[in-house]
């Protein structure tokens, strides 16, 4: 078949299997056109929580169909690619994160969304990019155990001083490797260019950032100023809707290395034979399971 057959066997598949195909601002342009959805961490778990499909096939990386299904236990949850994990969240495992609780007893535990579903019932509250600074800002504690991304820690620490956060050592393989001196180098080639960045960067690398936020809140932020170039500091898929959106805009990526290979993991012949052949299927531990939603909750009522 080529891309326009699968694409037409896409949607037919879509409607007999009552299915809605939400995918992350990173997935490759092919996967994102045939979506109804695409959206940041934050935006793809309420708009699961709300969705009446009896099918979610979700185009990225394992932690976020694993929350699609905790706040979603009755769908069928599908991940097109059984391997497109996420680094960053095998950083942390819940045997580990219970150690570290026991030095730091007062501590309320904030997991970033990038995390296992065990890691999230071992926990007090989720956060995601997009949140994370009101999500710490409505702890009353002052103490937090912040887990897995040390470089989204310290920007919330430095937006959030009042609060003593404690850190893990976890980090997105793709966003830590972007140095400070790219920067430079990639402000004098374009000097009117806006730099937006993600909070994955290193500490360096945000702090010269004209803005921080999330892949949605990067794209919004784009689509809004007046401002004509950008550099973008986060993963190359996000190029896909900023220049569908804003075509008469320029956009240059900080650096080559901005690419996770989990997110190119998932293509069009993965979604068309998720759907046809319904795999693979998100399975979680009951008890796990509804721990976990309690973490999951506690953020999205803010
Ligand atoms: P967003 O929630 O900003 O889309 O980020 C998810 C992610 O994995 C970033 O690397
Ligand atoms: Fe994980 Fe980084 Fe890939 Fe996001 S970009 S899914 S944090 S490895």
């Amino acid at each position: 078949m080529d891309k326009n057959q699968i694409k037409e066997e896409i949607i037919k598949l879509k409607k007999q299997r009552d299915a809605v195909i939400v995918a992350h601002n990173y997935q490759v342009d092919d996967v994102q056109e045939v979506s109804d959805v695409i959206g940041d961490s934050l935006a793809l778990s309420k708009y699961c929580a709300n969705n009446s499909k009896k099918v979610i096939l979700f185009c990225g990386v394992d932690f976020m169909a694993e929350s699609a299904k905790i706040l979603s236990p009755e769908k069928k949850v599908l991940l097109p690619e059984k391997d497109a994990g996420c680094p960053m969240a095998d950083m942390v495992t819940a045997e580990a994160l219970r150690e570290e609780k026991k030095k730091h007893p007062g501590a309320v535990v904030v997991c970033y969304i990038n995390s296992s579903a065990h890691v999230k019932a071992e926990s007090d509250i989720c956060c995601t990019s997009s949140n994370a600074i009101d999500v710490v800002k409505s702890i009353k504690e002052k103490d937090i155990l912040f887990v897995p991304d040390q470089n989204l820690g310290s920007y919330v620490a430095k937006m959030v001083p009042e609060k003593n956060i404690i850190l893990w050592k976890g980090f997105c393989i793709t966003h830590h490797r972007v140095k400070v001196e790219e920067v430079s180098k990639v402000r004098e080639l374009h000097p009117d260019a806006l730099l937006l960045v993600h909070p994955e960067c290193q500490k360096d690398v945000v702090d010269a950032a004209d803005f921080v936020g999330s892949t949605k809140q990067i794209i919004d932020y784009a689509k809004s100023s007046s401002n004509q170039k950008y550099i973008i500091g986060t993963e190359m898929g996000v190029l896909y809707k900023l220049k569908r959106d804003n075509p008469d805009k320029t956009f240059y990526l900080l650096s080559p290395g901005l690419i996770c290979p989990n997110m190119k993991k998932t293509s069009l012949n993965s979604v068309y034979n998720a759907l046809n052949e319904m795999k693979y299927e998100i399975n979680l531990d009951e008890e796990v399971r509804i721990k976990a939603k309690r973490s999951l909750d506690r953020m999205l009522q803010i």
